[in-house]
């Protein structure tokens, strides 16, 4: 759990335990610590400098998986029940990484060598915004020198559906703090009189949005690029059933930005989401109370080219104008990542196209994604790699949620797609 420091004895045993396995695989393999969490690294170059060198990346930190108890078996103690391993992290991201482990594992077994070189990065920080990573992979450009990057860290669009994904969101995550009074008040004695900070806060977060479901933050559109029309229509082509969807989330009605499908919202749009909310009086029955603090947490998933530090700092500015006289309104960065998009043309994705199909028996689909892979874009960037994101979750798995799971076909799957990938390659 890398968001919990009173878990870092933990977090450091799942390090060591990767690194055990890759090295069971047949690994050169190190544990390489930061600031932060470990990084583990395992190398295996012996099939020679004509053959391309690939980087696998993968995270082995979990999020907290409370509430424990609507887990109906321990999220600690893997558990297989209906062709599914239910566990924290069992498909986000460590099962997922452990299937490329047994996928290297088998060929070195089988034929005593890979068919390409392969470094594999597996880190501890990824749920907690890859803070020490980027530097590292900037710092290491060398060593980390590879044809492609490959990733295993996201879903499939539907059960027996490969997909390959053509972009990931990027994200700044704030905390909004909302000070008034220097301590509670009695709401009766003082209501009406000292402007009330949960109220302010309310406010200000109702001011993120317009009537449309736009985010009405001056300038937050401003540097969006426009998605490739092929992409869009490749996304508008998917087999996707919006009342299924709704069923599946179970929402009395689906809602977002107007104008835009619900895949479109999720894949090829940024948005604006309130992710928690605290203040005042919350336990059984009522306390008459004026809060001193409200306090919102706040998370902007990001498209191209939108800079997640220069879009926090629009919503800073636009807090800053709406929050009421009477109150201090704070915005606090706690983490972020930029957003990235591939037009999935080049050898690793022709590749990834037969070896998916080989394993699948069916073409892979392309697809977008909501979630964030911060050092995606520092990957790209600064290895000026292809990066390929092949992802074996799926839909309803649970990932941060309780009863997170995987199932165990797609890992069997996984692991011959992956196989055969490096073949193909
Ligand atoms: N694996 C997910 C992101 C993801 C989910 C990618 C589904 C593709 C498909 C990753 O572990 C994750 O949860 N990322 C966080 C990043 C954040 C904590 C910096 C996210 O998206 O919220
Ligand atoms: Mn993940
Ligand atoms: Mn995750």
């Amino acid at each position: 759990m890398s968001a919990r420091s009173e878990h870092n004895a933990d977090t450091a045993r799942a390090a060591e335990w990767i690194a055990t396995s890759l090295r069971t695989a047949g690994l050169e393999t190190e544990v390489i610590p930061t600031s932060g969490h470990p990084i583990v690294l395992g190398e295996w170059r012996r099939a020679g400098p004509d053959r391309p060198t690939v980087l696998v990346y993968g995270h082995y930190d979990v999020q907290p998986p409370e509430p424990l108890d609507l887990w109906t078996s321990p999220p600690f103690e893997p558990t297989a029940r209906d062709g599914k391993i239910f566990a924290r992290g069992a498909v986000d991201d460590k099962g997922q990484v452990f299937l490329h482990v047994k996928a290297l594992e088998a060929h070195l077994r089988v034929r005593g060598r890979l068919p390409v070189n392969v470094i594999v990065l597996i880190e501890g920080e990824e749920e907690v915004g890859s803070d020490h990573l980027g530097d590292f992979v900037r710092a290491n450009t060398e060593r980390l020198r590879c044809e492609a990057v490959v990733i295993s860290d996201s879903s499939m669009f539907a059960p027996g559906v490969p997909s390959i994904l053509s972009s990931l969101r990027g994200l700044t995550y704030f905390e909004l703090v909302v000070d008034g009074p220097a301590s509670d008040l009695h709401s009766g004695m003082y209501g009406g009189a000292v402007v009330n900070p949960a109220t302010a806060l309310a406010h200000i977060i109702a001011s993120f949005h317009d009537e449309d479901g736009h985010v009405a933050v001056p300038g937050f559109y401003d540097s969006v690029r426009q998605p490739d029309p092929d992409v869009v229509r490749q996304i508008r082509a998917l087999d996707f059933n919006e009342e299924r969807f709704r069923r599946e989330v179970g929402a009395p009605a689906l809602g977002g930005e107007a104008r835009y499908s619900t895949l479109e919202r999720m894949w090829l749009r940024p948005t604006c989401e309130i992710n928690g909310l605290l203040s005042g009086y919350t336990g059984e029955g009522a306390k008459t109370v004026l809060p001193a603090r409200a306090m919102a947490k706040v998370s902007c998933r990001l498209v191209p080219d939108q800079d997640p530090r220069a879009i926090e700092k629009l919503v800073e500015a636009h807090v800053g104008r709406v929050a009421p006289r009477g109150v201090r309104a704070t915005v606090r960065h706690l983490h972020g990542g930029r957003p990235w998009r591939t037009d999935l043309s080049g050898l690793i994705y022709d590749a990834a196209r037969r070896a998916l199909a080989a394993a699948f028996h069916r073409d892979p689909v392309v697809a977008g994604e909501g979630g964030s892979i911060p050092v995606v874009a520092d990957f790209a960037d600064a290895l000026r790699a292809p990066v390929l994101l092949m992802g074996f979750g799926l839909p309803g798995e649970n990932a941060h949620a309780p009863d997170e799971w995987m199932s165990v076909e797609n890992f069997e799957l996984g692991m011959r797609a992956v196989a055969t990938l490096w073949d193909t390659l």
